[in-house]
């Protein structure tokens, strides 16, 4: 028999509950504050934005939260994901180092975006809410949401960067198709959107601007609510079915990760593969985490960890998290869904309690490394998950040179199948490196 590559799971071994970190925490979260006030948010707060189910689960005391049975219905129609072993980038790579990937391309979206897409679209629907507003950057996200309003009857409006409104036009069709209605943001739809273009009329948009127009729709419509693809606790908390899948998957292989690594833009593919595995190091045992981020948005390894707002407009409440800034406006990279100003609090707190690393990467070795792995291993990535494949890579390589086996585990957050005209631009020779130049990172002042 050959050597197995792939590792599956049945339907029965999907996993039947979320894991939550927050309960076994060493030290509390600190709390979201009003913006007003500077008071701790109560769950009334928020709920003009979310429903009261996705309130409570962002904090909650319980250390597993049940999947519902509606929510288990549609992951049944792509979960499992698959865990590969990356056999042929170990040999190209000639490595002693054992490489694994849990592929979530495989979802209808093509990310891990969904795991947590449909669980919103259904606590919103059972709230009696008639419409979701979002935004998006790559547009993977707005498309997962898209599709997980069209199941449960949703309706569905995205605020799409601009940047990514025009250089991703099919990802926009696809949300169409689901039924979504798409606007490029900023746009003239709403209050700060518009306050954008009156500044900086060819504005590329970033995600921090095309959140606070949906979160303005949001409050500003009764039947409407907010719903966030990244950041939030009760988001990392759908994710967590990928890291649940992959230990099942790891413990078929015979082996255990020694490093395990995601891509990082808010935290949430991250967040989905780790935080399962964090359970394990505070328990004293746990393999390395490493989140890898774009040198162009370097939120984890040059930001501040300090209160800010979620957005550009000042929108949503304070959050304390690594951050470059509300008013961070990130460089045009490719890889659209890693150009957020801050960070999942939840996973900064455990960057600062020394459970997860992070470092940065270029925009060109991230291309070379996606190059190299469709070259080996046949998927075509996300230009998001050639972060996590670089980062993966350059372990192999250092398991070489100190001549010490390693298993290496990471997130392939998604497939890049409608990111090919960066391809293009990347094998034209025509994309380039952006360095994050030191700035004043302006978060608001906070009374002691
Ligand atoms: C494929 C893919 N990976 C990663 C990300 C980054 O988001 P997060 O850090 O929440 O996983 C995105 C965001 O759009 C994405 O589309």
């Amino acid at each position: 028999m050959p050597e197995p590559s792939k590792f599956l799971l049945t339907d029965s071994q999907i996993p039947s509950a979320w894991v939550n970190v927050l309960p076994s925490l060493p030290e509390p979260l600190d709390p979201p504050l009003n913006p007003q006030t500077r008071a701790p948010l109560t769950p009334q707060d928020l709920l003009p934005l979310f429903p009261m189910e996705l309130i409570e689960q962002e904090f909650c005391p319980k250390p597993l939260i049940d999947i519902p049975g509606e929510v288990m219905d549609v992951y049944r129609l792509w979960r499992a994901t698959p865990l590969y072993r990356a056999r042929r980038l170990e040999k190209a790579l000639d490595t002693p180092a054992h490489i694994y990937y849990k592929y979530e391309g495989t979802s209808p979206a093509g990310s891990h975006k969904p795991n947590t897409a449909v669980a919103q679209a259904y606590y919103n629907k059972r709230a009696g809410i008639r419409r979701l507003a979002t935004e998006t950057g790559a547009g993977q996200w707005g498309s997962a949401l898209a599709l997980a309003c069209q199941l449960f009857g949703l309706e569905c409006t995205v605020y799409m960067v601009r940047i990514s409104y025009d250089q991703k036009p099919y990802r926009r069709m696809m949300m169409h198709s689901w039924g979504a209605e798409v606007y490029p943001s900023p746009s003239d739809r709403t209050h700060s959107g518009r306050g954008v273009l009156a500044a900086t009329p060819d504005s590329l948009g970033s995600l921090g601007i095309a959140i606070s127009e949906a979160v303005e729709d949001a409050a500003t419509h009764a039947d409407t609510n907010y719903s966030l693809g990244s950041v939030l606790n009760h988001v990392m908390l759908h994710q967590t079915v990928i890291g649940q899948e992959a230990k099942l998957q790891m413990q078929q292989a015979g082996e255990e990760p020694d490093v395990v690594i995601g891509c990082f833009g808010g935290g949430s593919n991250f967040g989905g593969i780790a935080l399962p595995y964090v359970l394990d190091r505070l328990a004293g045992h746990g393999p390395r985490l490493l989140a890898a981020e774009p040198t162009a948005c370097p939120s984890l390894t040059k930001g501040k960890l300090a209160y800010d707002y979620g957005d550009t407009a000042k929108l949503t409440p304070l959050i304390k998290m690594y951050t470059l800034g509300h008013d961070f406006v990130p460089p045009g990279i490719h890889a659209g869904g890693l150009r957020y100003h801050g960070a999942s609090p939840l996973l900064s707190h455990l960057v600062r309690l020394g459970h997860i690393e992070a470092q940065a990467f270029p925009q060109l070795r991230c291309f070379q490394a996606a190059v190299q792995f469709a070259r080996h291993e046949a998927i075509l990535p996300a230009p998001e998950s050639s972060h996590a494949i670089c980062a993966a890579v350059e372990e192999a390589l250092a398991a070489r040179a100190e001549g010490r086996p390693r298993v290496i585990l990471f997130c392939l957050s998604g497939h890049g199948h409608f990111d090919l005209g960066s391809y293009e631009s990347y094998l034209g020779g025509k994309l380039q490196d952006y360095e994050y130049a030191p700035r004043e990172i302006e978060v608001p002042a906070m009374a002691d």
